[in-house]
């Protein structure tokens, strides 16, 4: 492990590259990475580095926004086929025909969307900043894309009419009332956290619902010493790394985003030596996608 650190370490040099990764990635791969952060903590860090090349370790919707941000940088990501389940549930063809149905509705669209249906909506969004991003639309009436669950979590905070769109993270979607009882009664007075990816059932039981830096925060500056914590595993490295006095227990175990975790130091140091997977977004689609993101970035 330590030989293949050092590999990645010399490549980051000779490439003039920087690694982000997400907070669910591999402990290993979190620990060789300059930044790890939630999707908008990347989205926005990618923009402000000085590299000559990204290496994104991630989902391919991450890398690809860094590469919306970033068309002057090359962008790669660590596993070509690491998507995202909850981002395949759309496509821009959908996209426009709800737009057909609904057309006086403003197209809000979760960053877990690939590019072209970025570029069919109005403005993105991320779990960090969703409700902020409708509270500033002068429209009343909201098409969400693709989370229904994130969706419907925004519809609580606001008096906005959000149409929701049928998809979901199947991770957090597997979350239950019953998970958090059972995990209650091993941990009494532990704090419930979990991600508005959530079911709307196990968000109204939690303590919190929060983007996954956003738990991060919530764990290091609350008193409490025990947190159940309800969204993807890879998480607990972070928290426990930041707060050495608390604990933290997952709500039931197998949390697990199997894209997430095809990550490893092995598939880092492949794509840096062979400069694969490079992200690129045609440009008729990445100006309109950078739009939305751009939007984003203006409200947040
Ligand atoms: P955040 O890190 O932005 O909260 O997103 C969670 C997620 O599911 C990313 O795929
Ligand atoms: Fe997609 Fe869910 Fe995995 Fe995030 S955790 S990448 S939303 S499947």
């Amino acid at each position: 492990m330590e030989n293949l650190r050092q590999r990645i370490l010399e490549l980051k040099k000779s490439l003039n590259a920087v690694i982000v990764a997400h907070n669910y990635q591999r402990p290993e791969v979190q620990d060789i990475a300059d930044f790890t952060g939630d999707s908008l903590e990347l989205s926005r860090k990618c923009t402000e580095v000085d590299a000559d090349v990204i290496v994104f370790c991630g989902v391919r919707f991450m890398a690809e926004s860094a590469a919306i941000l970033n068309p002057e940088r090359t962008v790669l990501l660590s596993e070509a086929d690491a998507g995202c389940p909850m981002a395949d549930m759309t496509d821009a063809n959908s996209v426009r025909e709800w737009k057909e149905r609904y057309p006086q509705a403003v197209v809000v669209c979760y960053i877990n969307s690939s590019a072209a249906v970025k570029a069919e909506s109005d403005i993105c969004c991320t779990s960090a900043n969703a409700v902020k991003v409708v509270e500033s639309l002068p429209q009343d009436e909201i098409l969400f894309i693709p989370d229904q669950h994130l969706g419907h979590y925004v519809s609580t905070k606001t008096d906005k009419r959000i149409i929701l769109y049928p998809g979901f993270c199947p991770p957090h979607q597997r979350l239950s009332p019953r998970h958090i009882h059972l995990a209650k009664e091993l941990h009494p007075d532990a704090l419930v956290v979990v991600h508005p990816e959530c079911t709307a059932d196990v968000i109204s039981q939690a303590d919190a619902a929060l983007s996954t830096s956003q738990i991060l925060r919530f764990a290091k500056e609350s008193d409490a010493k025990s947190f159940l914590i309800g969204t993807e595993e890879g998480i607990l490295h972070g928290l426990r790394q930041e707060n050495p006095g608390k604990t933290f227990h997952l709500l039931t175990g197998g949390l697990l985003c199997h894209d997430m975790k095809k990550t490893t130091l092995e598939s880092v140091a492949k794509t840096m030596e062979q400069r694969r997977n490079e992200v690129k977004v045609p440009d008729e689609v990445r100006v309109k996608a950078k739009l939305a993101l751009d939007r984003m970035m203006a409200v947040s």
